[in-house]
């Protein structure tokens, strides 16, 4: 018993490792393949996105700078020096450009030896001299010049778009100052998520654009010598600033000016779409890891149940199967100990006879005198007489019993065969104080059945009804009643009694071969399907009707003898 535990316990092993490893295979790889490429597509994205970004807020700045070089050059194609000096002029052109675009500052024209000769702005610039300045040499060079962010005479951080006119022999300069505050905005109106943020360095990693998470105009940029390496036209890539957090920046220089636009955000914020893949994929793996662990769980617990159900009912069956074997060995013995029996029975019957003859001649002949002595004597004789016949009945019960399992189909009368049956079982019923009563019809017809397996039927309905009837009432107060009577073609005998019933679970079973309620040794559960089988081998039918707690009732319908 304790191996056969130890049996199970591998069984259900093995049945869970199956059972969890071979859902699991397919089930990361899908999973995995499915986390693989979906990070890859998000990641693909995120990043194009932001070269989507930096490139359309790229053109919109060129677009700035162009639209403010090409106002300036309209006024310089379109006034001569001498209107441009008069501050009067400068003004009105001033107002008319801003009513445009609010974008400049101030104005100044400068002559050929870099004086300025008019201004009109909120500074005190004219007169001064900037022949010396970097950005005045460059516009005489180039015809146009946008400067870097600087301080300049004002002290105050700006830039300018200068641009040259050559007259005969003499050039002159228009230059505006760009509102910085504008241009601030305008670059820094980039939204991306929570932490995205756009700025403008220099070629020396210069501050063109203050930046929202730190980085004042002017300053340096620490994180320069990463970003501008690379001369393509758009560069994405992710790195850590110097305070340690991460960054997915993309990159792009202007066209028209050697500045670079740099538009970046946190990469937590730009891949958030990446975590919540993760919570995703790590809920359906929790998720689904237990739906398979808990039904591996629930199927090999039934799988091993079953099992051990299966074992114990064939355990069941191999005891019922032993009783069965030996309950027929004990018939055969008792045939035997019956044939036995019944010649010492004839020759004491025969000695009870002989010894009442002589007797009743001694009687006769006087030579026994009337006493109540040999009254006596004869009353016991006549008792022994009684018990021989008594035994010899019971014995002649049994060897019957034996016997006419071999016996051949006849014609039988129920009037004689029925009561000769309930004889057999009479004894024990009174026994346990249950009354029989047999109702058989005078004009019942004749059967055709085999008396022995007929006999073999009922004995098992009668001895059923008593055991029924014990279970249900020990003390005594049991009813069999048997009635015997022609129904239509067939005629039918019910048992009919007052025992314990049959529940309406167990009524679908009680036809099964070993299906029993009564202990082991008591029952084979034989009797009820040997019976069906018997009864349909002789055409007849078999019905049963129960309540539980009032009783049960057989009938058996068996087809009347053709020749009656
Ligand atoms: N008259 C009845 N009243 C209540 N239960 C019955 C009655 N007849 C049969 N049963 C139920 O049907 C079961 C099967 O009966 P069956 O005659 O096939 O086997 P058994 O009587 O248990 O064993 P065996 O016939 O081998 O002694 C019984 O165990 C009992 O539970
Ligand atoms: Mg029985």
């Amino acid at each position: 018993m304790k191996e056969s535990i130890h049996d199970y316990k591998a069984i259900k092993r093995v049945i869970l490792i199956f059972m969890i490893i071979i859902p699991s295979i397919p089930f990361t790889l899908v999973v995995g393949i499915g986390y693989f490429s979906f990070t890859k597509t998000i990641e693909i994205n995120a990043v194009s996105n932001m070269e989507r970004i930096v490139m359309d807020h790229n053109n919109m700045i060129q677009f700035f700078l162009n639209e403010r070089k090409a106002n300036l050059e309209f006024v310089l194609n379109s006034f001569s020096y001498e209107e441009m000096i008069q501050t009067k002029q400068l003004q009105t052109i001033f107002e008319n450009l801003q009513k445009e675009s609010n974008s400049f500052i101030d104005m100044g024209v400068f002559n050929d030896s870099g004086v300025h000769m008019a201004y009109h702005g909120p500074y005190r610039l004219s007169g001064k001299n900037y022949s010396n300045e970097e950005w005045f040499k460059q516009v005489r060079k180039e015809g146009c010049f946008i400067s870097d962010i600087f301080l300049g005479f004002r002290r105050v951080p700006h830039f300018i778009i200068a641009v040259a006119r050559k007259d005969s022999d003499k050039t002159w300069v228009l230059r505006a100052t760009i509102d910085s505050y504008l241009f601030n905005n305008l670059v820094k109106s980039v939204r991306i998520g929570k932490t995205g943020e756009s700025y403008i360095l220099n070629a020396k990693g210069v501050f063109q654009t203050d930046r929202r998470s730190g980085g004042n105009l002017m300053e340096i940029d620490n994180s320069f010598d990463h970003l501008h390496k690379s001369n393509q036209n758009i560069t994405t890539f992710v790195n850590k600033d110097h305070s340690g957090v991460s960054y997915l920046y993309a990159t792009s220089w202007l066209k028209d000016k050697n500045w670079l636009l740099v538009v970046r955000q946190e990469t937590n914020d730009a891949f958030k779409e990446l975590r919540k893949l993760v919570y995703i994929s790590v809920l359906i793996v929790i998720v689904c890891g237990a739906v398979i662990i808990l039904s591996a769980f629930y199927i090999s617990d039934r799988i091993v149940k079953k099992l051990k159900k299966t074992e114990s009912e064939k355990g069941h069956l191999e005891e019922q199967l032993i009783w069965a074997t030996r309950l027929s060995e004990i018939g055969e013995m008792a045939t035997g100990f019956a044939h036995e029996i019944n010649n010492p029975l004839q020759v004491m019957k025969n000695e009870q006879t002989l010894t009442e003859m002589i007797i009743n001649e001694m009687r006769e002949t006087g030579d026994i005198k009337e006493s109540e002595s040999l009254d006596e004597i004869l009353k016991s004789l006549n008792q022994i007489n009684l018990q021989i016949s008594r035994c010899s009945q019971i014995t002649q019960s049994i060897l019957n019993f034996g016997r006419q399992g071999n016996t051949m189909p006849c014609a039988l009368d129920l009037k004689d065969y029925l009561p000769e049956v309930i004889r057999m079982i009479e004894n024990k019923a009174t026994v346990s104080g249950i009354k029989i009563s047999q109702t058989i019809d005078n004009d019942i017809l004749l059967i055709k059945g085999n008396p022995g397996e007929l006999q073999q039927v009922l004995l098992n309905l009668f001895n059923n009804a008593i055991d029924a009837i014990i279970t249900m009432l020990p003390d005594g107060g049991g009813q069999l009643t048997i009635k015997a009577e022609n129904s239509g073609a067939f005629v039918s005998i019910e048992v009919s009694d007052n025992g314990c019933g049959i529940s309406d679970e167990n009524m679908e079973k009680i036809f099964s071969p070993f299906f029993t309620t009564k202990p082991v040794g008591k029952g084979t559960g034989l009797g009820l399907s040997v019976c069906y089988g018997i009864i349909k081998s002789m055409g007849g039918k078999m019905n049963v009707s129960s309540k539980i707690g009032k009783g049960t009732c057989f009938t058996i319908l068996l087809p009347k003898e053709m020749q009656s």
